[in-house]
Formats: structure tokens, C-alpha cells, sequence
């Protein structure tokens, strides 16, 4: 793909969920915007959580951004306008802690994929994200962890692997310092593997 590529074909739109920090939707919107032999760009950030620190990155970064309620991200009339009016493809879970609707598993089926900070299947399901992961990887002695980029599936981090990337946990190593580590594979790999998947 060349820029005079990226110039003419048409853009591959992407949707980023995000409920929290949004370190991971801000390397996504940089990557792509940074990448000029990839189609992807992230066109839209939804966020659940009023004052989350997502909202103030993604504006900063002149991003669109919704802040939308639980009933209004489950409501197909008010999700599926909206995303269809942004033209968007693709569907990006990122520190998104909500079940995704099954009218958009539908609209974008194949087409709505999460990162998980650990090796699932270990240390997934209900209640296992942020930190709670890493708290529970060293409390249960492992030697290695990581990221999961999965398909979403209406079962919670349960759809088909993508790809998955490990780091050694060391004996000394604590809660936050495992969470560095994955964090620092989050921003090496995700974006890549987005555009991998997506937008070439
Ligand atoms: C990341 O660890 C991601 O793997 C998980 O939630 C966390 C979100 O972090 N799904 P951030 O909000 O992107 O900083």
C-alpha cells in the first residue's frame, strides 16, 4: 500500500469502546495516524463512562467522541445510525467493561475484536480486567502472562484468538510491574494487529 494508495482507496473506519483510561484507544488513533501505508483510522471513540480520561484524550486528539449510556450503546436505533453515519467497519474493544450488544455482534459480525491483558483462556471471564488480572496472575505464581487480541463472542472473552504475545513474570515481580510489562505489549502489538487483520 502507498500513500497515494491510502489517498484514493477508501478509508477502513474503525470504532474504538473504550470505558476508562484509554491508553490503548490513543495508541490506536496515533498509529493510524502515523501509519500512511495503512488504510485504518480510527474515525469515532464511544466511551460508557462520563469524565473518563479516554474522552480528554481522544478530543485532544481530534477524534469524534461519544459519551453514550449503558441503554444507549443497547439500543440498536440510537448504535446502529450512528455508526453507519461514520462509515464504520470495524469495531475496536479497548478497556471496554460492557457485553457488547448482540445487534452489533450482528451489524459487524467478525468485525468486533477486544485485547485482553493476559493468556486467555487463563485468567479471563467476568470480573478479570485491569488490575484484577494482574493481582491474580502473581497470586497464582505464574511464569508467564500477556495479551490477547480476540474475536468477541456474546460469551465474556470468549471469542476465537487472533493472537496472543507472552512476557516472563519474574519472582520479584508485583502487580504493577506485570501490568507495565503488558502494557508495554499492548502498545507494541494491538495497533499492528488491527491493521494485520483489517486494513490492508
Ligand atoms: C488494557 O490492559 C486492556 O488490555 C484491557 O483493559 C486495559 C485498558 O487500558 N482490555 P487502557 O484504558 O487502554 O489504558
Amino acid at each position: 500500500m502507498t500513500f497515494a494508495n491510502k489517498m484514493t482507496e477508501r478509508p477502513h473506519r474503525i470504532a474504538v469502546f473504550a470505558s476508562g483510561n484509554g491508553s490503548n484507544a490513543e495508541n490506536l488513533i496515533r498509529y493510524f495516524r502515523d501509519t500512511p501505508d495503512s488504510l485504518g483510522e480510527v474515525a469515532l471513540v464511544v466511551c460508557n463512562r462520563p469524565g473518563a480520561k479516554v474522552i480528554e484524550r481522544a478530543i485532544g486528539l481530534g477524534v469524534r467522541t461519544e459519551v453514550l449510556s449503558r441503554d444507549s450503546i443497547n439500543d440498536s436505533s440510537r448504535m446502529l445510525p450512528l455508526l453507519e453515519s461514520e462509515g464504520i467497519d470495524t469495531i475496536v474493544l479497548a478497556g471496554f467493561l460492557l457485553m457488547v450488544p448482540s445487534f452489533l455482534l450482528e451489524a459487524y459480525r467478525s468485525r468486533v475484536i477486544n485485547i485482553h491483558p493476559s493468556l486467555l483462556p487463563k485468567f479471563g471471564g467476568k470480573g478479570m480486567y485491569g488490575r484484577y488480572v494482574h493481582e491474580a496472575v502473581v497470586a497464582a505464581g505464574e511464569k508467564v502472562t500477556g495479551i490477547t487480541i480476540h474475536h468477541v463472542s456474546e460469551q465474556c472473552d470468549g471469542g476465537e484468538i487472533i493472537s496472543q504475545t507472552s512476557v516472563d513474570v519474574c519472582p520479584e515481580d508485583t502487580p504493577e510491574t506485570v501490568e507495565a510489562k503488558v502494557h508495554a505489549l499492548e502498545k507494541e502489538y494491538f495497533a499492528r494487529v488491527v491493521d494485520r487483520e483489517f486494513c490492508r
